[in-house]
């Protein structure tokens, strides 16, 4: 502690402690390596590989390595530096990075050693930061390697002409998840199951640039496989979802583009897809806003309090690109991957994302209505009244008054009716088709089963008669239970001669 000016004191934290403390600021594994990979495409690199090694002569290491620009030696010093960039300073739209803090945090959260060779102009430097050191003397103590320690270090000698290597050393992290190699093992297998899709998913974007996007492809592999995009918009796949119009928000210091797109139904896709696009979780879950800052992944799946969650818009994700020029409105916390949308976004979003959720309805609506009033003779119809929506029986069926004759009256069916309409069993529909859509089929109808409806269809359409009219006959043919049924025709002709038209 130095007494400065009267009346103040120069207070330094103190260097182990607070290691030690921003240790636990909520990296998981995944958002750690993410962080260090923003590095690396920071940097212009077309190449990143994550490499790990359980070696016990060369000790547990995992290593992220990278073809870009490299740092000069008063560059890898100064990156090394807690806080080595101001969050205000004005960077290259590019840049992931914002508070000159990730490649230590982030490494911190998983190891206790960091070290980082670079190549840039042919010189190699390497710089480290040992927790332990730092704590035995308390003392902000970055080591300056020599070539020969350098020469030491695993992966060295894959650095290309230019390019930067980060190594996580000490992983105490995974030595608290077992003891035995085999456990240890088995841990890193596990995080490295849910990693690899976080980073196929938050660098889709690098990974797989859509045509005319500008950028060069990045390789990105993890121990030598390659990490395949997750595109959760469906946009580079077959079939493709369908893209909305692109709205551009104009803000002070930049614009917000925001573009929905619908996701082809899930009849059209395959059961890989499928479980491509849930992520994990569900259709249900992942639907909402996918905010990119400078096209990388901050936050997705949400719909940040704008909308709720429903069935009906599951298949509609929405990307957000934000500028890293409109950041501090923003509030991108360390680790990016949380954003909170200033007011001034939100009133804007808001009437965009309702129409954009009202848009995704239409579909199904029209579906339902067309299922209901559409071809044929249907026999139920949707009804929508204030707000609500029911299913009834369509009392005007030819089955339904066929059977309100003289004999039997309609209040003798009504009961019936009612009941079936009030029981419709929308719990468990709603729940099969969230949870299983394919499995959820019509009841099959066999062909005696067919005839038999045919022939009462017929008899309600035209009773008492050896003819129908082919407009009659056309309708019925295309009522939902006949239509895609080839032999219906032939049971009707057989039933009634059809009137020419
Ligand atoms: N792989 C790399 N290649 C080249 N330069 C790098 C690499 N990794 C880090 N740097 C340099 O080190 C600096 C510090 O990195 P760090 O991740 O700590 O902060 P940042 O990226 O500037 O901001 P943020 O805290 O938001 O990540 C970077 O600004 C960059 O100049
Ligand atoms: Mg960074």
């Amino acid at each position: 502690m130095n007494s400065d000016n009267k009346g103040e004191l120069t207070l330094r934290p103190s260097a182990a402690r607070l290691l030690e403390s921003m240790r636990d600021i909520g990296y998981s594994f995944e958002s750690a390596l993410a962080d260090i990979i923003d590095n690396s495409i920071s940097a212009g690199a077309k190449t990143i590989d994550v490499v790990n090694d359980l070696d016990e002569e060369t000790g547990p290491f995992l290593a992220v390595l990278d073809d870009g620009r490299g740092m000069s030696p008063a560059e890898l010093t100064s990156a090394m530096q807690h806080g080595s960039r101001s969050p205000l300073e004005v960077r290259d739209a590019g840049d992931l990075g914002r508070f000159g803090l990730g490649l230590k945090t982030a490494s911190f959260s998983q190891c206790r050693r960091l070290t980082v060779v670079s190549r840039q102009g042919g010189q190699l430097t390497g710089r480290c930061w040992d927790l332990d050191l730092v704590k035995a003397r308390d003392e902000w103590i970055l080591k300056l390697l020599d070539d020969d320690q350098i020469a030491g270090l695993p992966l060295v000698g894959r650095i290309g002409p230019q390019g930067t290597l980060v190594l996580w050393q000490k992983l105490d992290r995974l030595d608290a998840l077992g003891e035995e190699p085999d456990q240890a093992y088995a841990a890193l297998n596990a995080m490295f199951g849910i990693a690899r899709p976080h980073l196929a998913l938050t660098f889709h974007r690098f990974i797989a640039p859509e045509p005319g996007d500008g950028t060069s492809a990045v390789a990105l592999r993890i121990n030598g496989a390659m990490v395949q995009a997750l595109d959760p918009f469906c946009r580079l796949a077959s079939p493709r979802s369908d893209a909305h119009a692109l709205e551009t928000l104009r803000m002070g210091q930049g614009n917000i583009e925001v573009q929905a797109f619908t996701l082809p139904h899930h009849q059209r896709l395959s059961i890989d897809q499928i479980k491509a696009l849930e992520m994990g979780s569900s259709l249900m879950e992942t639907q909402g806003l996918y905010v990119y800052r400078a096209k990388r992944l901050i936050a997705g799946g949400t719909w940040l309090g704008l909308a709720r969650r429903a069935e009906l818009t599951k298949l509609l994700r929405v990307r957000v690109d934000v500028p890293t020029s409109l950041d501090a409105d923003w509030s991108v916390d360390v680790r990016k991957s949380r954003v909170r949308p200033p007011a001034a976004v939100r009133s804007k979003l808001r009437p965009l994302v309702e129409k954009m959720t009202e848009s995704a309805r239409r579909p199904y609506t029209y579906r339902g209505t067309r299922q209901a009033a559409g071809p044929g003779l249907p026999l139920w119809s949707r009804v929508e009244e204030r707000g609500r929506i029911r299913y009834e029986l369509a009392r005007s069926h030819p089955l339904i008054t066929s059977l309100q004759g003289p004999d039997h009256a309609p209040r003798d069916l009504e009961p019936l009716l009612l009941a079936v309409e009030a029981s419709i069993p929308l719990d468990s529909l709603f729940s099969d088709i969230s949870s299983n859509p394919r499995a959820l089929a019509q009841a099959e109808l066999e062909a005696s089963g067919l005839e038999f409806l045919m022939a009462a269809f017929v008899e309600a359409v035209a009773p008492n008669s050896d003819s129908i009219s082919a407009s009659a006959a056309e309708s019925l043919l295309q009522t939902h239970i006949f239509a895609g049924r080839p032999e219906a025709r032939q049971i009707l002709q057989r039933l009634r001669r059809i009137e020419s038209a």
